[in-house]
């Protein structure tokens, strides 16, 4: 079974105890959801200050909800639209410090304050994306950004 550890390492150190804690928990599971939801679960509850965590999967050219924890979300998000369509467009991780100031932002919880995006790339090609909000303005550092995608590189060997 998964066991809390308590984070009380360096921020890094925290983080790399977070991709081993990650890779045991689904390096034995094949099936998609259960690894998303066990994905999302885990790094909810490993990050502070953050109110939604979860995915949207590509499906017939636009981004479709997936497993996450946080308030009901919108289903649908077109390619090039919002955080998670830009960052799906560009094919890069998208921090953002105050989400107001995106053009385009999609506001599912009004409480987001920040956000990053980080593409699941697969074999080349962009499937989905790791969404995480945060209530607090700037919450995401280059630590943050860094770590979170050794999180999806990982992530998307068992995708
Ligand atoms: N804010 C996102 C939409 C998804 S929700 O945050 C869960 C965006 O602008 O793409």
């Amino acid at each position: 079974m998964f066991e809390k550890k308590s984070y009380d390492e360096s921020r890094e150190k925290n983080y790399q105890l977070l991709l081993k804690q990650l890779e045991a928990l689904i390096e034995d599971e094949q099936d998609q959801i259960a690894n998303l939801s066990n994905s999302s679960a885990l790094l909810n509850q490993f990050l502070d200050q953050v109110n939604w965590v979860g995915f949207y999967l590509m499906k017939d050219d636009e981004l479709i909800l997936g497993p996450f924890q946080g308030l009901p979300a919108c289903v649908h998000i077109q390619i090039g639209k919002g955080v998670c369509g830009t960052a799906v467009s560009e094919r890069s991780t998208q921090r953002i410090a105050n989400v107001h100031q995106f053009p385009g932002h999609i506001a599912c919880d009004a409480a987001s304050q920040s956000e990053i995006v980080v593409p699941i790339i697969k074999n080349d090609q962009v499937i989905g994306v790791l969404d995480i909000d945060s209530p607090t303005l700037d919450r995401f550092d280059e630590i943050d950004q860094k770590y979170l995608e050794k999180f999806v590189d990982i992530l998307q060997k068992y995708l």
